[in-house]
Parts: C-alpha cells; structure tokens; sequence
C-alpha cells in the first residue's frame, strides 16, 4: 500500500483527535452541547448551532455543499497589519504557520499562529447553558508590541433552517436586530409569535460592529476578504431586512509576550409571552444580561470548562477498559461511547450530511441509540422511550419518525414500516437490565400523543409483539410494509415516477406477499427478550402465549426462509424470493443472515454456521461485509429505492457499517471469536485511521454509516459520518459481546468471545449501585466461561449476582 498522508492523530491521554492540517479530506466535525443547545463545528469553525431542533430553532445560518466546501461559522479575522487571517485557517485560508484542531468530548479547540501571534479559541457549550463559549485567546509571541485588529463573524439563521433557504420574498424584508454595549441581538420575528431571540456578546469594549451583511462583507466578496475586514474599518452597520449578521471589531494592542483573553458567547433565550419587551418594539433582555454575567470572565468560562469535563470524567468511567491494546481501548473507552451520547442527542437530524431540516428522531433509530447511551444516562434513556412509545398508534404501529421540539409524529412521513414496533421492546428491555428499574412499564403512555388515550408501558410492548403477528403473510412470515430496517427495500412500492420518494409513495399494501426475513429474526429475538421480561413479572401465561409465536416464527423461517447456503432476504409482492441463489443479483443479503443467526435459527440443523461462512464468503471485503451480493446493476421497479443507488453504495452493497455488527454478534453468539474479531476490526474507526486516511475520507474517530463496498467505483471511501445505529450497534457488540460484560435482570452476565489471540484485560464497570472490577483471563480460549469467582468466593454459573458496593471479580475461560 502507498504511503499516505496523514492529517492527525489520537491523544488518548486528553481524550482528543488532533488535526494538524486544515485541509482534511472532508471536513472533519465535532458536537458542543448535550442537552438543549448544540453546535457542530468543523476543524476550520464551520459549522452552526441550534436549540433544540435544527430544523425549527436554527441560530446560525450554514451553507450545505457549498463552493468552497464548509461555509459559514464562527468566523475570528486577525487583521496583523497588512496580513489577514483566522486561526482555523478558513476563510481568509492565509498560510499559518503553526495550525492544530483539537476535537475533544464537547469541546474543540482551534490554534492558529501568524507572524508570532496566536490565536487559540476554545468552543464548547457549558452544562445546562444555552450558549456557545468561545474564548480566545490572543498571544503575541514577538519581540515587538502589537497593534492588532481582531474582528468576529456570526450570520444569523432567520431560525426555520428550510423557509431560511427559500422563502426569500419575505426573509429579506423580516431581519431585525438590536445593538446594546457589546451585545448584538438577533430578534427576527420576535415582534409577532416568536417567544425567543439570540445574541452574541463579548465581555470587552469594542471598537465597532457590524449587523448587515452586505455592509460588512460586500455584495461580489466572500467570507475569505469581507470589505470591513480588508479595510480595518467596521461600518457600524444597523441591519434592517436582507441577512443580518453578528460582527464584533476590536482593538487590541499586545505587548511582547502579552496573551489576552476574550470571551465570546453566543445565547439564546425564551421569554414568557408577557415578558417579551421593555419597551415598544424594544425586547426585554434581562435573561441575556443574566446569563452573560455567568460568563464573562475567564475564570468562570474555566470553571465551566473544569465542570463539563468532570461530567465526561464521570461518563467514561462507568465502563473503562484496559486490554493493552490502544486502539482497542481508545474506541471503547472514549469514541465509540462519546458517539454513542452523540448519535442519542441528535438521531439522525444535523451532521454535514445530514442537513437538520429533514428528518426528526427515527422510532427504530432511537430505540438503537439507547442501548449505546442507557448506561451514560438512565433517566434521559427513561425519558426517550415513553417519547418515543407516546408515538404508537393503538394498533402497535407507529409513526417512523418525530420532531424533537414537539414531540409529535411527523405526518410526512408517516408509519408503516413493519419492523419499528419491535424496537421498543429491544429499547426498553436494555434500558431495565441495566438499571433494574421495572417500574417503568407501569408508566401511562399515550397514543399519537392524544391526552386520555394512555395505557401502561408494558401494554405498548405488547401490542409491539402482536403488531407482527397480526400482520403475517402466506408464508407466516412477517408483512414487510413500506420497509423493515431496510428503508430502501420498497417491496409494494412500485414506482415510476421521479419526483416521488420511495419512503412516502403510496404503499400498495391490498394482495401484497412481500414477507420480511429481516423482521422474522428480529422479531425471535426481541420475542424471546419479552419473554423472559413477562418472566420477570409473573406474567406467566403472556410469556407463554409469545413463546408459543416465537416457536411458530423460527419453524417458518426454517421451512421458508432457507436458501441452502444462508437465510432469504425477503418475498416480494408477488411471493417470489429475495437474496436467494436463485436471483440474478443480489443472491445474499446481510440483514437476515445477521438477524437470524443471532436468533440462532436452525443452529442444530446447522444453519447458523452456514449463514456465517457465507457472509465471508460472498459478502466480506477489505473494507468490511457489504450488504448485498452481487450488487444491483439496474432499476428494479418490485424493489424501490435499494436498486436506485449505483454499485457498492449505501443500500446496494455498500458497507452499510450499522449491520456488520449484527453478524458479528452471529459469531459470538455461535462462539467464532476470531471470525467476530476479524470482522469487528474491519470496521473499528481507530484501524482503518491507521490504514486509510486519506481514502477513508472522513473522521477517522467515529464510525460512518456507509462505507463504500467492493463493487463501487472507489471502495473504502467513507460516507455519512456521526449519526449512524452503527454507534450503538458497536458499542453494544464489543461491551457485551466480544468483551462479555452483559447486564441482566440480576446482575451482569459474563460470556466473551475473543479471538484466541486475545491476553487478559480489565473491565470496569459501575452498574447501578455497584463497581465491579472484572478481570478475564481467556487462556486462549474464544469461548466458554470456565469459572468465576465474585471477591474471592468462586460462584455458579455466569452471572454475578447483583449487589452494592465494590466487587472484585475473576474470570477463567
Ligand atoms: C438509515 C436510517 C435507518 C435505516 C438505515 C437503512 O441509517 O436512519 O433507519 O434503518 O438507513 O436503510
Ligand atoms: C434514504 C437513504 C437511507 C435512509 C432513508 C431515510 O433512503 O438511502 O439510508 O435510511 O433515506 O429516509
């Protein structure tokens, strides 16, 4: 392989992925914020923040596949003399000469230096704070004394991030701001519904500003030499109407050696309807000017700072792995869960690829990010599944997405994909073996949200399960709907118009065989985890009504679900197999070998062990398994969306990263270590940093969605990064899985599967009012717990018991 350029590297000692050169292959982002207000924010400060909803509550205004690429941000200009530049080197992209990012947990710190000046901002969002800290600070490292002139940029969103981008018969007329000390307001539309406005402060006199676009940057110029900058001459522009912006000019002189900090901060604020001014059309500011006074010096933004990271101190040390393998350690114990916390906050609404204007929090997305976070967070986890349960319909369905200000269903693209009502079962079972808190299936949970229609948590589960009962096809296969997990899979959606999408196209659904193999596997195994949960609380009789389902799903799989080397995909409409030899493309798909290996469907018969050799040989690559094989070389109206997409991408047979895990549990189910670990490391972002840098594409410390497989033009190449199941998905599979440490309704269940290679390690991991200190030693084992001694007193079987207070455990393999 040729040697490749390398754009950062790992520091695990400060829990950071530093980049040291600004022209990343594509931009390389981090998150602020972890609860109400957020921002993304690219290693050259592009990037926007929001509250709440990045569709309804967009603050700042950001540019999507732009020219240049990443457009708009937090935008610091040096003006040095005649030289101009910004520390994270966009836009004015003057050579520095020094330039690092470092990305940490919600928090990124830009440096840049110019003829020994530097400029180093820190950004991050304090704890329960509604605002975006900056600080910078400024240095002059020179033997001469300074004169520099220091301007700040912020564009303001017109808060609608679609009707920003469209509407602009009327955005040009409805920009309004307010100018106070060194405050710029942002109060568009606060003079009618709006309860709500922004500011952006800084705790310094300034010397000049600017709110009009226009004015400051020049109607032909670009954010890279904005007039008022090129100048040194703010024009104290007032905005009315057109696109109002944040501008602070300041004046700082710097004696050698002199540093200067500067605190900017970037708010956002609610008033009571009764509340909202001071005087007419004047708004009222009293919560602005209460939250600037928590951070207007340095001290109390670093003490904010200290808190944010004790709170990630105190995150990552619930499960800490020592393996003595870095790259291992480093994605368990800080990317792998801090993606986790990132995909849970956001679904799959803001990233660079993912606009924040389209999709709201997915029903099947959610209930998969929970089982990455439930252990950082339980209560929020609590709080997101009667959300999300609060958006069933009484017949078990559910709407497939919701907006997260309102929490409402989202009637565009309304329900039917028939695999999202198990979700909530795999959701709500993870989040009560790890807390062992059973009382939230007695919690009322409406339907649809409707006040008085609310029945208890359990009951949603229920209506789950027999959701797919009740919608069983000639095979006693699951009905597929609008899609399973697959949402590009459109068995009854036959369409030959472009303008229609394939999610919302009518859903053909009278006469229709288009069973799921997908569903059937997922619906064994969440079946038999609502099984044992009745279990738990004497519901005897329900668990044996579902066992008796369960049993009759895995008889049907197996009698009409087998292909002879792997499990079929689907049946279409019509009744005719999917992912079977017989197919001219697309023989083998992963989703069911996934689902029904770790259902262990017809494992005695030997099917398991079939389905698993099969996905390594006909699905894996280089790069990790794709989805499809071989891929779809042309349209195919009975299918949807899947045949849209050219070879080797997304839905057609790309490395869809979120479902390699689910053969990788397969394996470890199946006892296959090294299979598991081979397949695990394909994947695992800290090795293909390693391997791949510049191919990959983008960030090398988080796992992306898709990853282009072997039939596509440029295999390897990474897409759709952050905000991906496959966060949780991993997570879920090396903690429990390949590491072994399970939480159950007693306690925590030990069963690793590792390669044989595999030395001794360490877990520790705080489970409920509990610390345990678990040591696994595998003596080359893949598999099998031989004994396992709870504080020196060897006990039965493989769960530790649970009980408060420290244990010290050892296992042998
Ligand atoms: C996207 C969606 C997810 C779906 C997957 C496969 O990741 O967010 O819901 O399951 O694509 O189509
Ligand atoms: C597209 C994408 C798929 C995603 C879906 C969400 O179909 O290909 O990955 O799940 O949109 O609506």
């Amino acid at each position: 392989m040729e040697q490749q350029k390398r754009y950062g590297h790992f520091d695990d000692q400060h829990r950071e992925y530093v980049i040291t050169d600004p022209q990343t292959p594509w931009p390389w982002i981090n998150y602020l914020g972890n609860e109400d207000f957020f921002s993304l924010i690219s290693n050259t400060a592009g990037g926007y923040s929001f509250y709440k909803d990045a569709k309804f509550r967009r603050i700042t205004r950001y540019r999507y596949n732009n020219v240049p690429m990443d457009n708009g941000g937090r935008y610091f200009y040096v003006k040095d003399g005649e030289t101009v530049w910004n520390p994270g080197w966009k836009p004015c992209k003057t050579p520095l000469d020094f330039y690092e990012c470092r990305h940490g947990m919600s928090y990124t710190r830009i440096t840049g230096r110019k003829n020994e000046v530097e400029a180093s901002v820190l950004f991050f969002v304090p704890l329960k704070k509604w605002a975006e800290v900056q600080k910078l600070t400024l240095t002059n490292q020179s033997k001469e004394t300074k004169q520099l002139k220091l301007f700040s940029f912020e564009e303001w969103c017109l808060w609608n991030a679609a009707t920003d981008m469209e509407n602009f018969q009327r955005n040009f007329s409805t920009g309004e701001v307010e100018i106070e000390g060194s405050t710029i307001y942002h109060k568009t539309e606060y003079r009618e519904r709006r309860n709500h406005y922004a500011f952006y402060h800084v705790n310094a006199p300034i010397q000049g500003f600017d709110t009009d676009r226009e004015t400051f940057v020049g109607l032909y110029n670009e954010f890279a030499n904005p007039d008022a900058v090129m100048e040194g001459k703010p024009r104290n522009s007032h905005a009315h109407g057109w696109s109002p912006i944040a501008s602070h000019y300041i004046e700082a002189t710097l004696a050698p050696g002199e540093s200067k900090d500067f605190v900017f901060l970037l708010g956002y604020i609610e008033n009571e309807q009764d509340k909202k001014f001071s005087a007419p059309q004047v708004i009222n500011k009293e919560k602005a000017h209460a939250l600037i006074a928590e951070l207007d010096t340095t001290e109390k933004v670093d003490k904010a700072f200290a808190e944010l990271n004790e709170y990630w101190d105190a995150l990552l040390n619930i499960y800490n792995v020592r393996t003595g393998n870095d790259k291992l350690d480093r994605m368990v114990n800080i990317w792998n869960q801090y993606q986790c916390m990132v995909t849970f906050n956001f679904s799959r609404s803001a990233s660079f690829f993912e606009s924040g204007v389209g999709r709201g929090m997915g029903f099947r997305d959610s209930n998969q990010d929970l089982v990455g976070f439930v252990h950082q967070i339980p209560p929020r986890a609590r709080q997101r599944i009667i959300d999300i349960a609060s958006t069933q319909f009484p017949d078990g369905g559910c709407y497939h997405q919701y907006q997260p200000l309102t929490k409402r269903g989202n009637n565009d693209i309304g329900g039917g994909f028939n695999d999202d009502p198990c979700w909530l079962i795999f959701g709500t079972v993870a989040y009560i073996k790890e807390t062992g808190d059973f009382s939230i299936l007695d919690e009322m949970v409406p339907f649809d949200n409707q006040p008085g229609s609310e029945v208890t948590l359990f009951e949603h589960l229920k209506i789950s399960m027999d959701h797919v009962i009740k919608n069983l096809g000639p095979h006693m296969l699951p009905l597929i709907g609008r899609a399973d997990w697959n949402d590009c899979l459109n068995l009854n959606c036959f369409s030959w118009d472009p303008n229609e999408s394939f999610q919302t196209t009518e859903n053909v659904s009278e006469g229709t065989k288009a069973e799921s193999l997908m569903i059937a596997g997922l619906f064994v195994v969440t079946g038999k985890d609502y099984v044992a949960l009745c279990k738990q609380i004497g519901k005897n009789d329900e668990a044996e009504r579902m066992q008796q389902a369960v049993d009759a799903m895995v008889e049907a799989v197996k009698k009409h679900g087998w292909d002879g080397e792997w499990y079929l995909r689907a049946y279409d409409f019509y009744g005719r197999k999917i992912g079977s030899n017989e197919c001219e493309e697309a023989k083998i798909f992963i989703e069911s070998q996934g689902w029904c290996t770790m259902a262990e469907i017809g494992a005695e018969e030997g099917m398991v062990a079939k389905s698993l050799d099969s996905c390594k040989k006909y699905l894996e690559c280089e790069h990790g398994m794709v989805l499809n094989n071989p891929a779809f070389t042309k349209y195919i109206y009975e299918y949807g969306e899947i045949s849209s997409y050219p070879e080797g991408y997304k839905e057609n047979a790309g490395i869809f990263c979120h479902n390699n895990p689910w053969v990788i549990i397969g394996e470890c189910i199946a006892g296959r270590g090294n299979d598991a670990w081979s397949h695990y490391a394909k994947i695992l972002p800290s090795y293909v940093e390693e391997k791949y840098q510049t191919l990959h594409k983008v960030e090398p410390y988080v796992n992306c969605q898709m990853v282009a497989g072997k039939d596509a033009f440029r295999p390897g190449e990474g897409k759709n990064s952050w905000l991906t199941g496959t966060a949780a998905w991993m997570w879920y599979t090396v903690s429990e899985f390949i590491l072994g440490i399970k939480p159950d309704y007693d306690g925590i269940r030990i069963d690793p599967c590792l390669p044989e290679t595999a030395t001794d390690y360490t877990v520790s991991r705080k489970f409920r009012e509990a610390d345990y200190e678990i040591t696994i030693h595998p003596n080359g084992s893949q598999k099998g717990v031989k004994q396992i001694t709870l504080d020196g007193q060897p006990i039965q079987g493989t769960v530790i018991p649970y009980s408060a207070g420290k244990h010290i455990v050892e296992v042998t393999m």
